[in-house]
């Protein structure tokens, strides 16, 4: 029982350490100048785009290319800064997968 507590704790340690990796690169993206997590700032807060996109099997791809070539009109009339080449495209999809977890 005790091991299979420890092995709970470090899978739960392994995952939160990726989650925390991948905000680390958001924020050395600066995509935390205009997003957050959980609050609405320029952009809509990153919770809020993982739910409005939840049953959308497309979903990935789309933000994908939304975040390298930029685009408004899906959140109101601010844009989304173009990332590519900035960011690279490897980057891109770890943020998306991180931003789809939330
Ligand atoms: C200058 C401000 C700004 C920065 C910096 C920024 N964003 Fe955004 N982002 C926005 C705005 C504004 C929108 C809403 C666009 C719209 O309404 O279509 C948005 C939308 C999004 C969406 C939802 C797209 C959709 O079509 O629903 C995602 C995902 C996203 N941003 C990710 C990122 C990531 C990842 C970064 C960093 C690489 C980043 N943003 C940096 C302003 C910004």
């Amino acid at each position: 029982m005790k091991k299979v507590l420890i092995a709970l704790g470090l899978v739960s340690i392994a995952i939160s350490g990726s989650a925390m990796a991948d905000l680390a690169l958001a924020k050395k993206s600066g995509c935390m100048a205009c997003h957050s997590v959980d609050k609405k700032i320029v952009g809509p807060s990153w919770k809020e785009v993982a739910a409005k996109y939840k049953d959308d099997a497309d979903a990935r791809a789309k933000l994908a290319v939304k975040i390298k070539k930029g685009g408004k009109g899906v959140w109101g009339s601010a844009p989304m800064p173009p990332y590519s080449p900035r960011v690279s495209d490897a980057n891109i999809e770890k943020l998306v997968d991180f931003i789809m977890t939330l």
